[in-house]
């Protein structure tokens, strides 16, 4: 397994290809769901960090609210300001690595979205995310981590998928080893092929509580899903905490 899987694949042409169904409709539903559930001011300061072409970044600023989005991904990020150019929108998209950034501005919501937490290869690493995240709120200002459920997530990988049109076949292979989720893209084209990887660190649920309570976040709410289910051990497929920064 490559180390800085990520630093690759999310800046290849293929990576908007192959997740196309995470697509603005899909961050239309998060965002009107989390918006159903947070009291904003009308001129909230939102910061999406790991915003990736930036979709949910896009809607929450149609909606007024002031988006700073983060990614380390250029490619990504090209996107982003290409679309918000497009729509006429004030956003500041920032090129950071999440373990490197700081701002002095601070934000009164945060969002971690589509399973963008667990990449590293160190638990010091993937938590400096919720460092970041409390120590760059204003009081009262709300943080949501959206990510897998562990248990779910083991019970019902899916090994390997295919899907193909006239221009490509994309393999995908996935597996659990060491408490990871590693998956392996293959993409062909033309008769070239390419391979690329992605490699999670499966946190327990409990885990992650115990670790959003120890950064000093007060646990709000915790779905399995953006249809608002509660969250459940066994049967959610999402863990999606929305937590609290008090005083
Ligand atoms: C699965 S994507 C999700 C993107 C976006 N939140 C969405 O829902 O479309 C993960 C994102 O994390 C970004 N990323 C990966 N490693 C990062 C890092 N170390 N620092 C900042 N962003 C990172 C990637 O470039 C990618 O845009």
């Amino acid at each position: 397994m490559k180390k800085d899987w990520f630093v690759e694949w999310f800046n290849t042409d293929e990576y908007l290809n192959v997740y196309k169904h995470r697509n603005e409709s899909d961050a239309e539903c998060h965002i009107r769901f989390l918006l159903s559930k947070i009291n904003l001011t009308p001129k909230a300061s939102i910061l999406d960090l790991a915003c990736g072409s930036g979709r949910h970044s896009i809607l929450l600023s149609k909606l007024g609210f002031n988006v700073t989005g983060v990614d380390l991904s250029e490619r990504l990020l090209t996107e982003a300001k290409n679309s918000a150019e497009k729509e006429n929108l004030k956003i500041e998209f920032i090129q950071s690595d999440i373990r490197e950034f700081s701002s002095e501005k601070k934000f009164d919501l945060i969002v971690n979205l589509f399973t963008s937490f667990g990449y590293f290869e160190t638990d010091k690493e993937n938590f400096l995310l919720f460092q970041k995240a409390y120590s760059l709120l204003n009081p009262n200002g709300y943080f949501v981590l959206d990510y897998f459920n562990k248990n779910h997530l083991e019970k019902n990988l899916i090994g390997y998928s295919e899907e193909s049109n006239e221009n490509y076949i994309i393999k995908q292979e996935r597996e659990i080893v060491d408490q990871r989720v590693n998956k392996k893209i293959t993409i062909i084209r033309n008769g070239n092929s390419k391979v690329y990887f992605e490699s999670i660190k499966l946190y327990e649920s409990n885990f992650l509580i115990l670790k959003l309570k120890e950064f000093g976040f007060e646990i709000i709410n915790l779905f399995g899903d953006f249809l608002g289910n509660e969250f459940d051990e066994i049967s959610s497929p999402r863990f999606i905490a929305l937590c609290k920064k008090n005083n």
